[in-house]
């Protein structure tokens, strides 16, 4: 029916007709933070590109996803920058790195939380690549062994997820066979399935100095361009035994995951990553527009998109503002 018969505008009448068709809501529950940890003691390092994150020491990080939980995060997901990078990028797999001791330290203050761990290498070579390098090249099979190993050292310390980071062929199912040989079945597998090689990601090399000293990441992480590929690379995770599937970056790739949620029936995550939260904290900051509802709106609309949860720097604030 058209209008005059048709007035959609009924429904948008008063704050409670409005909540009563909401169709799509965001709570904590949905929200997964992403902390970095260095080694030390009583660290605060602020990452200027990202106001109000923080490098911190897994005592440090263990105060602050106490906080976290205490305001209805679930999760954490865990990123290392160790205070000494190699060309195979030791540090990562070292059962006494950083993040083992991060992994215990949250474990022992906030038990029932989440600890997901972040498996990659490029914050851990002294290249910055996420793998193995020979000739400028970053040999596929090579890292898929460190990767495993890497994984490994984070479940042993008591990691409750992995979730794969970089990009190389067949690591979902490696890393899958190395934990079940470990008896470490019941450790399910985040993979970050569809990730792009994004301009988006910024601020987090700033704060992990993970920036490759070579070249780029173009030759493992996907072509912005690609959403056909994004189908293929989704359903490669899901055959190689991927419990939740993550697209990364969000905002700019909403497209992909609709389709990715319509592909699949696993669980999917989307990661708003660093640059998406830096420029509206860039904006704000000039009062062009008002972070907490630019906020709110841009995890709603991840949320709108498809995804189940969401991996966000703002997750504490937004729990605090879906409270008040
Ligand atoms: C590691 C990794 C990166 C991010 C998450 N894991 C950096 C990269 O691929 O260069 C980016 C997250 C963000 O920008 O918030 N490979």
């Amino acid at each position: 029916m058209p209008f005059p018969e048709s007035r959609p505008r009924r429904l948008r009448k008063s704050e409670a007709i409005r909540r009563l068709v909401r169709e799509t809501l965001i709570t904590p529950d949905d929200f997964i933070w992403p902390l970095f940890v260095e080694p030390g003691e009583g660290v605060n390092r602020p990452i200027a590109s990202m106001p109000g994150q923080f490098r911190r020491s897994p005592d440090t990080a263990a105060q602050a996803a106490t906080d976290a939980w205490n305001v209805g995060v679930p999760a954490v997901i865990l990123f290392g920058v160790p205070n000494h990078k190699d060309a195979l990028g030791t540090r990562a797999y070292a059962p006494d790195g950083v993040i083992p001791q991060a992994i215990k330290a949250i474990r022992n203050a906030v038990p029932e939380m989440l600890v997901i761990t972040d498996v990659c290498l490029c914050e851990y070579t002294d290249h910055g690549h996420c793998g193995v390098v020979d000739k400028g090249d970053v040999l596929n099979d090579d890292t898929l062994e460190l990767l495993a190993k890497e994984a490994l050292a984070h479940v042993k310390a008591g990691a409750q997820m992995v979730a794969p980071s970089d990009m190389m062929d067949g690591r979902v199912g490696f890393i899958r066979d190395a934990l079940d040989e470990e008896g470490y079945e019941h450790v399910p597998i985040m993979a970050y399935a569809v990730k792009y090689a994004s301009a988006f990601y910024g601020p987090f090399r700033d704060a992990a100095e993970s920036a490759p000293a070579f070249g780029d990441r173009r030759t493992y992480q996907m072509d912005p361009a690609n959403a056909n590929e994004a189908a293929r690379e989704a359903l490669l995770d899901e055959e190689e035994g991927a419990d939740i599937l993550m697209v990364k970056p969000a905002g700019p790739y909403l497209d992909i995951v609709r389709m990715v949620r319509e592909q699949t029936d696993l669980p999917l995550a989307a990661y708003q990553v660093s640059g998406e939260f830096a420029m509206a904290h860039a904006a704000a900051e000039r009062g062009w527009i008002d972070l907490e509802r630019v906020m709110l709106e841009s995890l709603l609309g991840i949320k709108r998109a498809g995804a189940d949860m969401i991996l966000t720097y703002f997750a504490p604030e937004a729990a605090k503002a879906l409270a008040r």
